[in-house]
């Protein structure tokens, strides 16, 4: 079966998604297309043969339309979420699932009611190699119980459109979902540390900042977020643990010696240094399709998400305490959905 897909908002991730699954992977075809911007819409679709939509919803009850990727902006997933959900079509919707906690819990009310699981969230670093290896030492017991993490994640720059609590929301959002499926527990306190600023940042940004997140069992979490690091994208994790700890390698694929030394090439984007998790996220929502069971990060997951990243902002935009984070206790709908599909 070639599972027709449908997407709305073929911007930057979403013409990476159809790239991937055009010339990638197995199993999935785009079929139909819609953007805001129908220029953006035709160029993109015209070498696929897709059909170009004006409106979400009218490409969501297309009879040629099996299944739906949202990469739209956040404030938009909701209402195609919610439509697919209403068709009982599935959904990948790209991270956030949506930007406020009270929008991801409309979005599981209607999944609760549909009775099956549709929504897989594009929380893709779950299914990055180097964080599995890292999550199966700590789950075989190994090094004893987890107490602290160190994230670091950097970008070379952002746009003058990248708000203040985008930081948080955009960016941090990746480690807090790692981090609570790393753990296998939901983070209770959020603070946010204000180092010197950068003079590479636009004035409006605190940058570098630290997320700082306690857990349930009391493991705690930093997290630095530097988005104008200037020299490539950066991800680092180090888990320590009671008598060892794990971290990510360095992500280089080539070492280089030279009469200027010693060089590693470092990773310019997302795209580049998730490239391998990007693919296998992609192959198993497709296959998840396929076999109609779906998988990976859930409905629940994205409201956590939203939950901590609420409680960051606060913070962020607090006075330098600590904010508690209250989430609804997780509904017996989703107690089941940790597992991961690959094709
Ligand atoms: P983008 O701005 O390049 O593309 C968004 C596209 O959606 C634009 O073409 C826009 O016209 C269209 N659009 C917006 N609202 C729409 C609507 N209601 N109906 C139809 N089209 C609509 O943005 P980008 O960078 O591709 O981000 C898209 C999503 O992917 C965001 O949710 C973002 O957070 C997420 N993302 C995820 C990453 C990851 O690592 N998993 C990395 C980068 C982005």
């Amino acid at each position: 079966m070639t599972v027709r897909i449908g997407l709305i908002g073929p911007g930057g991730m979403g013409q990476a998604h159809i790239a991937r699954i055009t010339n990638v992977l197995f199993g999935g075809k785009v079929v139909a297309v819609c953007d805001l911007d129908l220029t953006r819409a035709k160029a993109v679709a015209e070498p696929l043969g897709a059909t170009v939509y004006s409106e979400g919803a009218t490409l969501i009850g297309a009879e040629e339309v099996d299944a739906i990727m949202v990469t739209s902006f956040g404030p938009a997933h909701e209402e195609s979420v919610l439509a697919a959900i209403e068709a009982g079509k599935p959904v990948f919707c790209e991270k956030p699932l949506a930007p406020t906690a009270a929008a991801c819990l409309r979005i599981m009310a209607a999944e609760e009611k549909a009775g099956r699981r549709l929504v897989q969230v594009g929380f893709m670093r779950r299914y990055d190699q180097s964080y599995r290896q890292m999550k199966a030492v700590l789950d075989s017991g190994e090094i004893g119980e987890p107490l602290m993490v160190h994230c670091v994640h950097r970008n070379p720059t952002v746009a003058q459109t990248y708000t203040a609590d985008m930081s948080i929301n955009d960016t941090a959002i990746h480690e807090v979902d790692t981090m609570r499926w790393l753990l296998d527990e939901e983070f209770v306190t959020a603070r946010v540390d204000r180092p010197k600023k950068t003079r590479n940042r636009f004035p409006h940004l605190q940058d570098p900042l630290i997320l700082i997140l306690e857990s349930e069992s009391g493991v705690r979490v930093d997290d630095e977020i530097f988005v104008n690091i200037q020299y490539g994208y950066d991800i680092r994790c180090e888990a320590v643990a009671e008598t060892g700890t794990v971290s990510l390698a360095d992500q280089n694929k080539i070492e280089r010696r030279d009469s200027h030394g010693h060089h590693n090439e470092v990773a310019t984007s997302h795209i580049d240094r998730f490239d391998g998790a990007f693919t296998t996220e992609l192959q198993s929502w497709i296959r998840s399709v396929e076999i109609g069971e779906a998988s990976g990060p859930s409905s629940w997951d994205g409201y956590a998400a939203a939950v901590v990243c609420d409680a960051g902002v606060k913070a962020l935009m607090g006075d330098g305490g600590t904010v508690a984070i209250e989430m609804i206790d997780r509904p017996a709908f989703y107690s089941n959905d940790a597992s991961v599909v690959v094709g």
